[in-house]
C-alpha cells in the first residue's frame, strides 16, 4: 500500500484526478465509485474537467436499504447530483435499495460486476475501519451482502439526515472479495476525523476487525491523505 500525504487539499484532490485520468488513458472503462463527505470535492473538481466517461461503466460500493433513487440521502440520487448527471457513464450500476428480495439482490449485482470487471476502485474509509460498508468482522471472502449497520457508522452518517432515527439500518454492500478483485484501488482518507482510523489501518496486520486492512494484500493501492504523520511520537 502506497501512502501519499498532502499539505494541500487541493493538491489531494487534483492528484486523485490525476490518478483516474491516468487509469483512463491506460485503458481503465470499469469503475468503482464511492459516497460520503470525502468524495464530494474530487467529484466537483471531475466536472471541472473535460473528462469523458460516457463509454465508460460505474458501480457504486453500496446503497442505504429502504431510500428510493429520490430521495435525497440515497447514494443513487448522491451520485446523480454529485457526479453522474454532469458526467455520465455508458451505465451506472448501484445495489437497489427497495429490491425485495435482498438474495436475488445481491446476487445480482454480484453477476453485474463479474460480468465487467473492476479497472478501477475509489474507496473512502469509515472511522471504524470499513471499506464501501464491510462493517469490522466482515469476511474477507464477502461478496456483495446485506449489512446491518454499526450504531457508530449510523451516528457518523446522521449528520447527513435530519436526525438519526432516519439512517437506515442496513446497506447492500460490494463484498471485500468483490473491492479486491480491481485492478487499481485509491483510497482517500481526509479529515482529523480519520487519522485514528488511518494509524490503524497502517499499523495493523491483516485482519477483519478493521476491513480496510485486506487492501494490504492487494498489489495497486494507493491512499492520499492530508494527514500528516505526528512527530515525535513515543
Ligand atoms: C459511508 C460509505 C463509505 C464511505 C464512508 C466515509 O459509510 N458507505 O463508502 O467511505 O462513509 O464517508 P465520509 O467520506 O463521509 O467520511
Amino acid at each position: 500500500m502506497k501512502v501519499k500525504r498532502f499539505s494541500s487539499m487541493d493538491d489531494l484532490y487534483s492528484h486523485a484526478v490525476a490518478t483516474i485520468v491516468e487509469a483512463k488513458n491506460n485503458g481503465a472503462t470499469t469503475f468503482g465509485l464511492a459516497t460520503g463527505g470525502t468524495m464530494e470535492p474530487l467529484y466537483a473538481k471531475i466536472c471541472k474537467t473535460d473528462i469523458d466517461f460516457s463509454h465508460c461503466i460505474s458501480f457504486n460500493l453500496d446503497e442505504y436499504v429502504g431510500l428510493e433513487a429520490t430521495h435525497e440521502q440515497s447514494y443513487a440520487y448522491y451520485m446523480n447530483k454529485h457526479l453522474l448527471n454532469q458526467k455520465p457513464f455508458l451505465a451506472s450500476y448501484l445495489p437497489d435499495g427497495l429490491a425485495v428480495d435482498p438474495l436475488v439482490e445481491t446476487a445480482r449485482y454480484e453477476g453485474l460486476l463479474q460480468q465487467y470487471p473492476l479497472d478501477f476502485q475509489l474507496l473512502g474509509i469509515g472511522q471504524n475501519g470499513h471499506i464501501g460498508f464491510n462493517e469490522p468482522g466482515t469476511s474477507f471472502a464477502s461478496l456483495t451482502h446485506l449489512v446491518t449497520l454499526e450504531e457508530s457508522t449510523r451516528q457518523a452518517n446522521a449528520r447527513f439526515f435530519s436526525s438519526i432515527d432516519e439512517v437506515p439500518r442496513q446497506a447492500y454492500t460490494m463484498g471485500i472479495q468483490s473491492i479486491m478483485r480491481a485492478k487499481c484501488i485509491l483510497l482517500l482518507a481526509v479529515g482529523e476525523a480519520k487519522r485514528e482510523v488511518l494509524e490503524r489501518l497502517l499499523a495493523s496486520d491483516y485482519t477483519e476487525d478493521v476491513p480496510a486492512t485486506a487492501l494490504s494484500k492487494h498489489p495497486n493501492v494507493m491512499v492520499l491523505t492530508d494527514l500528516q504523520e505526528e512527530e515525535n511520537k513515543l
